[in-house]
């Protein structure tokens, strides 16, 4: 596989390609040996929770593909795509040390060349929780995965149960579009006070980090209320009221939804999922626990 730079061979890195055509002929390559292929999409800046993702693929398959694209299409006017955080060199060490079998990090042309017209649009599951708050956000990333999967036609794809509402998105298209692939879910990673790993965890000062532990305890006590029977409204409006408390000045949802449709779940049975965002200065946090 003629696939390493001289410099990244000598120093044993993942293999990384950066145009279609070079991950299909590898991909190629894997598929005529009959070998089993996991793709985990990724926006780079990784962390255990990236990582995490990569040991449930090498558990599943042969062979796992991570791709590194920071997609500007999921970022609004308004949003941080040129402050998402970077670092190439950083990610190659971990996903080598990880043992990912290829890294596939194209550039935005290689994704989106001139004339590039299409969008792919799931209705329904966006119209609600971070649907209202940042739009065309999954529109970009169902766009974009979609592409993913064609280009390197996995058996499975995993994603964080963190942004749980991208995981059931594009389980739906993924469905709705009769694609081959498994899409797999994987638990969220946290760190030991509870705070979901995100890449964009780096921007929150000393202060904020405090305050941001709060949101996974809230959520906890959300789901143990809704799990109690107390009327998930109620239920709802006493969490925010905790998260302001805490010191989140912006909420943009906490919600008790059906673990599937994410419609807000009645309290009547049927699994549920706790979930909320909000923000800390400029950093928008989520996070969701079952109930
Ligand atoms: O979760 C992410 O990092 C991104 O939304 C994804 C799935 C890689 C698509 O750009």
């Amino acid at each position: 596989m003629a696939l390493r730079s001289p410099a990244e061979a000598r120093a044993g890195n993942v293999p990384i390609v950066r145009s279609v055509a070079e991950l299909r002929r590898v991909v190629g390559e894997w598929r005529r040996a009959d070998e089993s292929i996991a793709l985990v999409p990724t926006m780079g800046a990784l962390h255990d929770g990236h990582l995490a993702l990569v040991r449930a693929a090498k558990a599943r398959t042969r062979r796992t593909i991570v791709t590194i694209f920071v997609n500007p299409k999921q970022f609004g006017p308004r949003e941080d795509f040129s402050a998402y955080p970077r670092g190439e060199a950083r990610d190659i060490a971990l996903l080598t040390g990880a043992g990912a079998d290829l890294l596939f990090a194209p550039n935005v042309a290689q994704m989106y060349p001139p004339g590039f017209a299409t969008a792919v649009r799931v209705a329904g599951l966006t119209d609600g929780l971070c649907g209202p708050h940042r739009p065309g956000h999954f529109e970009g990333v169902a766009t974009v995965v979609t592409k993913l999967l064609a280009q390197a036609l996995p058996d499975i794809a995993f994603f964080g149960e963190k942004d749980y509402q991208q995981l059931q998105v594009i389980k739906r298209f993924a469905r709705d579009l009769d694609l081959p692939v498994e899409i797999a879910g994987v638990e969220t990673v946290r760190e030991a006070d509870g705070l979901a790993m995100s890449s964009r965890n780096v921007h929150l000062s000393g202060a904020e980090r405090a305050v941001a532990t709060s949101m996974h305890r809230v959520l906890l006590a959300l789901a143990e209320a809704a799990r109690a029977g107390n009327p998930p409204r109620a239920a709802e409006a006493e969490a925010e009221a905790a998260l302001r408390e805490a010191g989140f000045a912006r909420i943009d949802y906490v919600a008790v939804a059906d673990a599937e449709t994410l419609a807000p779940h009645d309290g009547k049975g049927g699994r549920a999922r706790a979930l909320a965002a909000a923000w800390l200065g400029e950093t928008r946090l989520i996070d969701n626990v079952p109930v």
